[in-house]
């Protein structure tokens, strides 16, 4: 990972970016950086916004020999590498919130949103974007998601280093990522509940046809949400939106 490293002052999006240089010949493990994107692009169809000069937004471009059944271990797998490079560099107690959310005091300061080509039963090509709110200021993020949103820079009242964080995140995301070329699904899980501030908690989750208040009580080795609803009975999430509820 990070072999090639491709910065660029703007793009539309990184992850776009990445997706062009893979199909360009870059090799798999292409790192793509920038400091600003005009159409950052979140979950779920959102935008992800994206000034210049304060955050971190990058893609990596991958090509991993995993069955498609574990396709959304490589979002958790990124995950746990972002927020354990963020843990370690700031010493800030970021939390994940499933599937691929990171936060500070339940207010979200960075996101995944992996774009993968799926051929038969070969991954052809997955991009992971990153993005994480480093140094912007209350000023910056706009009234609708003032409530929701935060940054380092808010929660810690100093600036990081985008550089310094950018390095640690492509260190620490190699290490995770062998682990799941090398099967060892059950470390990145247990790792990934171990920092997460989902499991254990009530929820909320918005479904596409309806929507479930329940407790998070685990995640499967495809990375599904295992949920326990009031009747006791368990349900298995794969996609969705979720609401962590206050206790
Ligand atoms: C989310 O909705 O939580 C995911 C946000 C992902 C944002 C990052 S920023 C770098 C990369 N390029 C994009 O256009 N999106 C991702």
């Amino acid at each position: 990972i990070g072999k090639e490293i491709v910065i660029y002052n703007e793009v539309e999006s990184t992850n776009s970016k990445a997706n062009e240089l893979l199909k360009q010949g870059y090799p798999s493990g292409t790192v793509v950086v920038a400091d600003r994107q005009t159409k950052g692009k979140g979950r779920l169809g959102r935008k992800w916004i994206s000034p210049s000069g304060k955050n971190l937004y990058m893609s990596i471009a991958l090509k991993p020999d995993i069955p498609p059944k574990y396709a959304t271990l490589l979002t958790l797998t990124s995950v746990v590498a972002c927020t354990t490079a963020l843990r370690r560099y700031t010493d800030i107690p970021v939390m994940i919130k499933w599937p691929n959310d990171m936060l500070i005091d339940d207010k979200k300061i960075g996101g995944i949103l992996t774009e993968m080509k799926i051929e038969g039963e070969k991954i052809k090509s997955a991009i992971v974007g990153i993005g994480i709110n480093v140094n912007m200021t209350e000023e910056d993020i706009p009234e609708e998601i003032k409530e929701i949103a935060s940054s380092l820079k808010i929660y810690r009242g100093e600036d990081f280093s985008r550089e310094i964080l950018t390095v640690e995140i492509i260190k620490e995301f190699d290490k995770w990522y062998q682990l799941l070329e090398k099967r060892q699904r059950k470390t990145i899980i247990d790792r990934w509940m171990q920092l997460s501030g989902t499991i254990g908690r009530q929820v909320k989750i918005v479904l596409a046809d309806r929507e479930i208040v329940a407790t998070a009580e685990a995640i499967d080795e495809e990375g599904r949400l295992i949920v326990k609803l009031n009747d006791g009975t368990y349900e298995k999430i794969c996609a969705g939106d979720v609401t962590l509820l206050r206790a």
